[in-house]
């Protein structure tokens, strides 16, 4: 079963706070933590980060040729702006969840409105790094065969 985490621009730059976890935690390690998730789930898992609008198309595109079983993607900001990620989405037809790390819709009114959430299976907003993992569980239990 393979799954392809999609993180967007400046999510590489990121830096967390997660509960009962001492200091900031960067992107590096949401990527160890979700490989960790990902293998005793049997999952195999992809990651890939782009700041490109395009090159995140291109990915989405060469999921459906690679036949990945489903897609966790955090747009970023794109969220509020792309036409072109959704279109992709609805698109290749895989089951994807959107994840946000911060609760956007307790954020600037601009973060309000997502193109993303019409081409997604469900959207977790607000927690953090176990949004990812809530999704990869949701997938696997809704959208994949052992
Ligand atoms: C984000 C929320 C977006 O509004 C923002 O532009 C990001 C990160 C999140 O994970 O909370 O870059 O997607």
């Amino acid at each position: 079963m393979r799954f392809l985490f999609i993180n967007g621009p400046n999510v590489n730059m990121a830096r967390f706070t997660e509960p009962g976890v001492e200091g900031e935690i960067d992107y590096n390690a949401l990527l160890d933590y979700l490989d960790v998730c990902c293998q005793q789930m049997g999952i195999e898992p992809d990651f890939f980060q782009s700041n490109h609008e395009g090159t995140l198309v291109d990915i989405i595109q060469q999921a459906y040729y690679e036949k990945v079983d489903a897609i966790i993607i955090n747009p970023a900001a794109y969220t509020h702006t792309s036409i072109a990620i959704h279109d992709a989405l609805k698109a290749v037809g895989i089951p994807t969840v959107e994840v946000h790390l911060s609760n956007i819709s307790a954020r600037e009114e601009f973060r309000e409105n997502s193109y993303i959430t019409p081409a997604c299976v469900k959207t977790y907003i607000g927690f953090g790094f176990e949004g990812y993992e809530k999704a990869v569980k949701h997938l696997k239990k809704h959208y994949c065969k052992d």
